[in-house]
C-alpha cells in the first residue's frame, strides 16, 4: 500500500520529523521547503500524495494548491494541508482551492498517519480526477414544509443507494433536537455529535468526525442529530455544519443529508456543498407554489433545475390536487419519482426500527425509494 509522498514545509524540522515518520511506515519520501519547488517535484516525480504547510515565504500553500489544481498533470494528486493555521476561514479556503483534507499542527502521529492512509487507500479511485468546489454525490433532502416525510425518505433512500451499488453511505440528519431518524431507528447517540457541535470549528478533524458516524445493521452508516429537544440550540452551529458537510464526501460515495423544511440559515449554508437535492412536494396548489419559491433560492444558492430531483408525495386525495403533469409544468422539472402513502407499513418500521425497505423491499413504498436511487445513480455513471 505505501506510496510516494511529497512533504512540503519551510521548517526543516517539521520536514525532517514528519519524514522520518512516514518513512519508518514504508513511505517513499519527497520533501520541498518552499513553495516553488513544491510546484515543479510534483510536476516531476508524480507523488501520490502532497502534505502541504500553508505558511511559507513566496509562494504559500494556498498559491501552491491553486496553481496544481489547474495543470492537468497535477490535478489528480491529493493534497493534504498540515498547517499551524487554525482559523475557520484558511480552513475553508484551501478546501475551497482544492485541498482534499485539512489538518492542524500540532497533531498526534497516529492522527496524520490514520489521514494519509485514508487518502491512499487503494478504495478510493486514484485515477479519477478530484472533486471540485462541489462535494460528488452528497444529497440534500428537504421540503418546503415539515411532515412530508424527508426523514422518511432519507433513511430509505440511504439504504437504496447502499443496496444498489455496494459503496459506502452516509446518512445523516442536521437537525439538533428534531432527530427522529434517532428515534426511528432506535438509536441514543445524541451526545457525540453535540460534541461535534459544541467544539471550536477550527478543532474539527475528519478523524473527530469519523469516530462519531456509527454503523447501521443495514450496512450503512449514519451520523445521528439528537432528538432531545433542548439541542436544539445548536442548530446555530452552523460554522460546524458546514465543515461537516465538507468533510463526509471523504468516508463515502454518497451522503445524504436530511436538511428538513425550509430554507434556514443553517441549510443556506450547507447546500452549497451539495451535489443534489430531492425536494418533496405534494400534489397540491400551495405546497406546489412554497416549492417553487423553495427552488428560486436554491438557485441563488447556485444550485439549478438539473441538480434537483422532484418526488411527488400524494399523499392527500383532494378535487383540489394537481395531476403530475401540471406540478412538472409549473416547477419547469421532470418528476423523479411518487410516493404513495402507506401508513401500515411506515408504522411498522417504526415500531420495528427498520426502515419500510428492509421490512418490505419487493413493495411498492420500497421501488417507488428504489426509482429516486436509480435516476440518482444514473445521473453519475
Ligand atoms: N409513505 C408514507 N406513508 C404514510 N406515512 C408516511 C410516509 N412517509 C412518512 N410518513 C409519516 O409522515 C410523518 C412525517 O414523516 P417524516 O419522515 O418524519 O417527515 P419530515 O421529516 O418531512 O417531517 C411521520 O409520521 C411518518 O411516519
Ligand atoms: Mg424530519
Amino acid at each position: 500500500m505505501p506510496g510516494r509522498i511529497l512533504i512540503v514545509d519551510d521548517d526543516i524540522d517539521t520536514l525532517r520529523l514528519v519524514g522520518m515518520m512516514l518513512e519508518s511506515e514504508g513511505f517513499d519520501i519527497i520533501a520541498a521547503n518552499n513553495g516553488q519547488r513544491a510546484i515543479s517535484l510534483a510536476r516531476t516525480e508524480a507523488p501520490d500524495l502532497i502534505i502541504l504547510d500553508i505558511m511559507m515565504p513566496e509562494l504559500d500553500g494556498y498559491a501552491v494548491t491553486s496553481q496544481l489544481r489547474q495543470e492537468r498533470t497535477t490535478r489528480g494528486i491529493p493534497i493534504l494541508i498540515f498547517t499551524a493555521k487554525t482559523g475557520m476561514d484558511d480552513k475553508m479556503l484551501g478546501l475551497e482551492l482544492g485541498a482534499d483534507a485539512y489538518l492542524t499542527k500540532p497533531i498526534s502521529t497516529r492522527e496524520l498517519l490514520s489521514q494519509v492512509n485514508r487518502m491512499l487507500s487503494p478504495s478510493e479511485e486514484s485515477d479519477q480526477p478530484l472533486p471540485d468546489q462541489k462535494s460528488k454525490g452528497v444529497l440534500a433532502i428537504m421540503a418546503a414544509k415539515g411532515g412530508m416525510g424527508v426523514s422518511t425518505a432519507a433513511v430509505n433512500l440511504g439504504i437504496a443507494l447502499f443496496k444498489q451499488t455496494e459503496k459506502p453511505v452516509i446518512i445523516s440528519d442536521f437537525r439538533p433536537g428534531q432527530g427522529s431518524l434517532a428515534l426511528e431507528l432506535g438509536y441514543d447517540q445524541s451526545a457525540s455529535f453535540n460534541r461535534l457541535l459544541t467544539l471550536p470549528p477550527e478543532d474539527l478533524t475528519p478523524q473527530l468526525i469519523e469516530d462519531t458516524i456509527i454503523e447501521h445493521n443495514s450496512g450503512v452508516r449514519l451520523l445521528l442529530s439528537s432528538p432531545q429537544l433542548q439541542d436544539a440550540k445548536y442548530t446555530s452551529r452552523i460554522d460546524n455544519f458546514e465543515i461537516i458537510a465538507r468533510f463526509l464526501p471523504q468516508f463515502a460515495e454518497y451522503t445524504v443529508l436530511d436538511l428538513g423544511p425550509g430554507m434556514t440559515t443553517l441549510n443556506r449554508k450547507v447546500l452549497p456543498h451539495c451535489s443534489e437535492v430531492v425536494i418533496i412536494v405534494e400534489p397540491a396548489p400551495q405546497s406546489v407554489a412554497q416549492s417553487k419559491e423553495l427552488i428560486a433560492e436554491l438557485s441563488t444558492l447556485g444550485i439549478n433545475q438539473d441538480q434537483i430531483k422532484l418526488v411527488v408525495f400524494n399523499r392527500i386525495h383532494s378535487r383540489l390536487q394537481l395531476s403530475f403533469g401540471e406540478v412538472e409544468e409549473q416547477l419547469n422539472l421532470k418528476i423523479a419519482s411518487a410516493f404513495s402513502p402507506n401508513r401500515e407499513l411506515v408504522n411498522e418500521a417504526s415500531i420495528h426500527h427498520t426502515p419500510f425497505i428492509i421490512l418490505k423491499p419487493e413493495g411498492l413504498t420500497a421501488q417507488q425509494i428504489n426509482q429516486l436511487a436509480y435516476s440518482i445513480i444514473g445521473q453519475d455513471e
